[in-house]
């Protein structure tokens, strides 16, 4: 078998790149960890628990509100018997990103259940970005549907089923109009990375 030098590439990313598990919802309104460190290439890996969370990105200045050209899971139900659904997510390079849950019945976001990967230390800290949070009007998120910016499988106990989106919802590894939407400076994934991640998985799974 032969590999393209792209997928040797990935190949290479994947082997030293780091996957972070982020548990959603296991404690309460909450992602454990909140204040996640990451270096370029590495994986993050949001494991869902009851009841009915997102991981969405939103900018520093406006949160519980989509980036545009961010990540998105989509909602992931999820029933106390039935763990095992993930979001993950590559992360594109070390500027901050930032999360929240779009669940509105009972306002996720605005009781703290935020997230940041690489948040500055001082300035837009994670704490700032949590109290800009609680301010924040209703919650919005994008049009359900396929998942955005990540690969989500979802678990509904003894079966799984996987399905990756770009950032782009008409985009894919071969359109040259999806890259357009990553025009977010915080937009911390790129649509191309997780695909060749994808690939270099699949490269893994077969050595
Ligand atoms: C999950 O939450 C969303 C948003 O509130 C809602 O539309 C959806 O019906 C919920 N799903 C379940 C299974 O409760
Ligand atoms: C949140 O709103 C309160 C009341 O309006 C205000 O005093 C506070 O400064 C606001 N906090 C932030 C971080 O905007
Ligand atoms: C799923 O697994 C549980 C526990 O092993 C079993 O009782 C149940 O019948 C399984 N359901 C399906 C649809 O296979």
């Amino acid at each position: 078998m032969q590999y393209t030098s792209s997928l040797v590439l990935a190949f290479a990313a994947a082997a030293s790149a780091a996957t972070i598990k982020v548990s959603v919802g296991q404690n309460g309104l909450t992602y454990t960890p909140n204040d996640i460190t990451a270096n370029a290439g590495d994986s993050v890996e949001f494991d869902f628990f009851p009841k009915n969370h997102t991981v969405t990105q939103s900018s520093f200045a406006d949160p519980c509100h989509p980036l545009a050209g961010g990540f998105f899971s989509g909602f992931v139900p999820t029933k106390a018997t039935t763990l095992g659904s993930t979001f993950t997510i590559v992360v594109k390079d070390t500027k901050p990103v930032w999360i929240y849950c779009s669940q509105t019945e009972g306002d996720h976001c605005q009781k703290g259940m935020v997230a940041a990967i690489n948040a500055p230390k001082t300035g837009n800290t994670l704490a700032a970005f949590t109290l800009l949070a609680k301010n924040a009007t209703t919650s919005t998120f994008p049009p359900p549907g396929t998942p955005i910016g990540g690969t989500l499988v979802k678990s509904s106990g003894n079966t799984t089923s996987s399905s990756t989106g770009t950032a782009s919802s008409s985009g894919s590894m071969a359109s040259s109009t999806g890259s357009t939407q990553f025009t977010g400076a915080a937009a911390g994934l790129s649509a191309n990375m997780a695909g060749m991640g994808a690939l270099a998985l699949g490269a893994l799974a077969m050595v």
